[in-house]
């Protein structure tokens, strides 16, 4: 499966859940690319972090390369047939890199944070989606609420609005605001790694990578 971690929006989770679905789908034996579209380049400084980290027991575990613009999907369409599953990060932007993504993507999940005017940029977001699905019949398009709150009504007027937005399909499967996730990601780790775990952030991110991956 190609997975893309997309969205219009820096800092919102796109580069956490690329890497930690990579993880995840690399841990039961598939074998991953993780392609870093983003110009940035985090996605491929967690991995050189994590082949640090992880140096005593074979390294990341995945294979990474960074792709730019037309790339993405060129490159991607010669290399999946290699791999087991594809995860493209892209950057926050609507770039070549991203519009590319779309058009090989078989899932597209953009996160975005409650609360904030972030929930807006999605009717762009969506916009792009319905353009790529004349170019790409298999695309799945998904939004989720990434650094839930603890408590209040922003995740549910968030969710209410992402749930309207043509070419997006919301799903209820949100990742809280967890040090855990920020903490993991430094050491090249995903939460269901990282030591003190955290129960709550191991059990969101596993319900995610069930319903991202159709388990
Ligand atoms: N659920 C979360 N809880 C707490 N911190 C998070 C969570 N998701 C992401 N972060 C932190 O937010 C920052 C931005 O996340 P990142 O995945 O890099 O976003 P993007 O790739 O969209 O720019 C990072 O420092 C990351 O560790
Ligand atoms: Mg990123």
């Amino acid at each position: 499966m190609i997975l893309v971690c997309g969205g219009i929006k820096g800092g919102v989770g796109k580069t956490t859940l690329a890497t930690s679905m990579t993880v995840l789908r690399a841990a039961i034996g598939r074998d991953v690319l993780l392609v870093d579209a983003d110009d940035q380049a985090t996605a491929t400084d967690f991995t050189a972090v994590r082949n640090e980290t992880l140096a005593a027991s074979g390294g990341a575990g995945y294979t990474s390369i960074k792709l730019h613009g037309a790339a993405v999907r060129n490159e991607v369409l010669k290399l999946a047939p290699k791999y087991d599953d594809v995860v493209i990060d892209v950057g926050g932007r609507d770039t070549a890199g991203q519009r590319a993504a779309l058009l090989v993507a078989d899932v597209y999940v953009v996160p975005f944070l409650p609360g904030s005017f972030d929930v807006w940029t999605l009717d762009s977001v969506g916009e792009l989606v319905q353009e790529a699905k004349g170019f790409n019949d298999k695309l799945k398009a998904i939004c989720m609420i990434n650094r839930a709150d603890a408590k209040g009504a922003d995740n549910q007027e968030a969710a209410d609005i992402a749930r309207e937005i043509p070419g997006l399909d919301y799903i209820d499967a949100p990742l809280g605001n967890r040090k855990a996730f920020r903490s993991a990601a430094s050491q090249g780790l995903t939460v269901t790694e990282s030591k003190p775990p955290d129960p709550k952030a191991i059990k969101e991110i596993k319900a995610l990578y069930k319903l991202l991956f159709d388990i």
